[in-house]
Order: structure tokens, then sequence, then C-alpha cells
């Protein structure tokens, strides 16, 4: 008899984001008169930068020709795009990373999920709450949680971040293997200095723990003194594995390609105390479940370090900041408590009332789609998540329908 996983069971009944996204296709079965602008899932709607384009049709272009045309390229991406990632978004900043530690993949979602395979499930996990799911749930499917009872999974170390920590959490009261670490942050939009994302690189060297930092949202800074890679503090390279993705970063989220660094430095253990490189277990992992990201997507993605996409890809991200200011003033003068937009495209407000309330009162007063703080974990619970991911001009409109909703 076929049998299934069990760990299963103990999931909430459906990814957040298909849960929003149910309720609003039946609010529009119901009401398919009324238009709904959408703020919820941080998904981009403006075109790919031009750089990006011109790359991606000269990348199609060589498919079409025996002469040029590529089969399985390198699973860990092509050297041509490795050695500008490893130049352009590290060494240039001071951090110390080389092509061979840079494993391109098809999105930081997969990678953030998938990571947890090659650990133990004997390990203690710490994960922040509110939370981006995916951490979580993948966890959960493992088998390293119990139950979900009361918001929460059992055996899982949470690490609330809150209006009193400034939404940076920190560091657990008991000891931890596996950190993990997402700034800007999904969903609050805060950020953090490099004083405190030391305090947390110190204690992971000191607990022989490791960190997965998802830096997704680094192109959104704007801060100079608030570090892009956790690379960026003295140690990281020993106790931290890093996602970056282009999905926001250059318009990507349809488009699929995304990186994540393994330094040749970073360890784990064995139950005998024997020490590992988890950059070979990533490139052994990597190398028998996936076969590489296509030739024209990372011809489009390396066009993204050239002089024009750097320009063109600060163009994109500088408009989604520009709407999320929009968000901050407007709800601020609205007179609700705020955080976020200002290095990150997320605006978490505290709605003052249950989350699930508030996100059906904006989509049935005033058709707009936010995502509610409670499906981020128990933390959230009171606030929403607004993304700027849309046009200036329907940014504009969602807030005067939440404006006049809101009265
Ligand atoms: C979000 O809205 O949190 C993200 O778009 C989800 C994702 O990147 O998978």
């Amino acid at each position: 008899m076929i049998k299934i996983n069990e760990n299963y069971l103990k999931l909430q009944a459906s990814y957040l984001f298909s849960d929003i996204a149910k309720r609003v296709t039946a609010y529009q079965k119901d009401n398919p008169t009324k238009e709904v602008i959408k703020l919820g899932i941080g998904d981009v709607t403006r075109a790919l930068p031009d750089a990006c384009i011109e790359a991606f049709r000269k990348g199609v272009a060589e498919m079409a020709e025996d002469a040029t045309f590529r089969g399985y390229g390198p699973e860990q991406g092509y050297a041509f795009l490795r050695e500008k990632i490893a130049a352009e978004d590290f060494q240039k900043r001071g951090a110390d990373i080389s092509p061979d530690e840079i494993f391109v993949s098809d999105g930081a979602k997969c990678d953030t999920g998938n990571i947890q395979e090659i650990f133990s499930n004997d390990i203690t996990i710490a994960i922040p709450d509110p939370v981006y799911p995916v951490y979580l749930d993948t966890n959960v499917m493992a088998g390293r949680t119990g139950l979900f009872s009361d918001g929460r999974y059992e055996d899982i170390v949470y690490l609330d971040s809150t209006k009193e920590n400034g939404f940076v959490p920190e560091l657990p009261e008991t000891p931890v293997d596996l950190i993990y670490l997402c700034f800007p942050n999904n969903p609050t939009g805060s950020t953090i200095t490099k004083d405190q994302l030391k305090t947390w690189v110190d204690y992971a060297r000191k607990e022989k723990a490791l960190i997965l930092f998802d830096a997704a949202y680094e192109a959104f800074i704007r801060d100079e003194h608030l570090p892009k890679s956790i690379y960026e503090i003295e140690g990281a390279r020993e106790v931290a594995i890093e996602f970056r993705s282009y999905s926001k970063t250059a318009g990507f989220t349809g488009t699929r390609c995304a990186y994540t660094v393994v330094p040749k430095t970073c360890m784990a253990w064995d139950t005998k105390g024997n020490a590992h490189l988890i950059h070979a277990l990533w490139n052994r992992r990597h190398s028998t479940k996936f076969n590489g990201v296509s030739y024209p997507v990372q011809k489009a993605a390396e066009a993204i370090y050239n002089e024009e996409g750097k320009k063109q890809v600060k163009g994109l991200t500088d408009y989604y900041l520009k709407n999320a200011q929009l968000i901050r003033k407007e709800i601020a003068d609205m007179g609700y408590e705020l955080t976020g937009g200002e290095n990150s495209p997320y605006i978490w407000i505290d709605g003052k009332t249950d989350s699930w309330a508030f996100f059906d009162l904006l989509l049935k007063e005033a058709g707009v789609v936010c995502t509610p703080g409670a499906g981020f974990g128990k933390c959230g619970q009171g606030y929403i998540r607004i993304s700027a991911f849309n046009s200036y001009e329907n940014v504009k409109r969602a807030m005067e329908r939440i404006r006049k909703a809101l009265k």
C-alpha cells in the first residue's frame, strides 16, 4: 500500500499565497464588475529591463543555430554569470566570495526550501516570527517539527520580531543549530545594521551553528550603512549561506533566476564529530536534483551587471520604492503605525484589529488585496503587509480607496 509522508498532515491547509489567491478569485467571481488592485503577493508588474531583453534575445538566437546551440549547461551556472556575481555583488563590497562558491538556480524560494535537506533532522532550528512561510513549511515537511498548536509548531525555536525590538529578533535563549534570517525583511520590511548582524555571526561561530541569510530584497537598500550581504561581516564566511534572487531585483519573477552562495569555509558535522564541507554537500544535491537555468535566462541575468543593466535595474527598484514611499505617507496619514518601505518594497502596518478581518475589509470595501500578517506567524497577528509592486497609478488609486473605506 502506498503511504504518505505524514508530516504533510501537520501543515496548514494551503500555502499562504494560494489561500489568498483563492479568496480573491472567489470575491471576483461574486463581484465581477469590481476591479481589484493587488498589493498582496510581492509580484513585480514592470517589464524586464531593456538590457536583459536584448541579452535574452541574443541567447535565444544562439539556440536557433547548430553552431551556437547549447544543451545541458553546468548545473551550478555558466562561468560568465558566476564570475560577474562574485565580482559585482560581493568583491566590490569587500566580501571575499569566489565564482565557484556560487550556485545559480531557478529561485530563492526553491533554494531556501531545499537547503534544509542536507542537514540532519536532529538539529534545533530557529525561525523568526513573522516569517516567509517557506522556511517553516519545508522543515515541517522534512519532519523537524511536532504538531501545530496555538499558532505554532512544536520543536521550533521562534524568534519574535516585534515592535519592541524593531522587528529584528534577539538571540535565542536556548542553543540552536540552524538560523533563518531575512533582511531587508519579508514581511516586515525591517533592516538590520552591521552591528546587529555581527551579533548573529558571532553567535553562530560560538555555537557552531549555521545562518541561512535570505537577501532577496538587498537591491532595495538605499542606506549606504546597511549591509547588503552577510559576507560584509567578519567571520560570516565560516557560518553563513546567502540566498539572492533576480526576481525583485530585475523583474525576474516569471523568468526565474537566482543564486545561492555557499562558501568553502562553511562546515557541518556528522554524528561522529567529523567536519564536512557544506559546499560539497550542496554541490552533490544541486547536481543530482537540478539541471541548471536555461542559457538565455542566464544571459539575461548577466546583462544586469553591464553599465546599462545596472542603471535600468536601479530605475526599476527606484520605481517600486517611490510606490513604497507613497504607501508609507498615506497610511501614516490615516493614523496607522507602520514600518518598512524605506529600504524594502514591503510596508508592515499595525491594523489594530484581526489581520484577516482587516484583509477582508480592504478587499470588500476598497477592492485592494494585501497580505494578512497572521499568515506569516503568530507575531504577525494584528498586522497587514502591503507590497509596493504595482504601477504608481494603481498604488495611488489603492490608497484613495483605502482612505475612503476606513473613514
Ligand atoms: C512574497 O510576497 O512574500 C513573495 O513574493 C513570495 C515569494 O517570493 O515567493
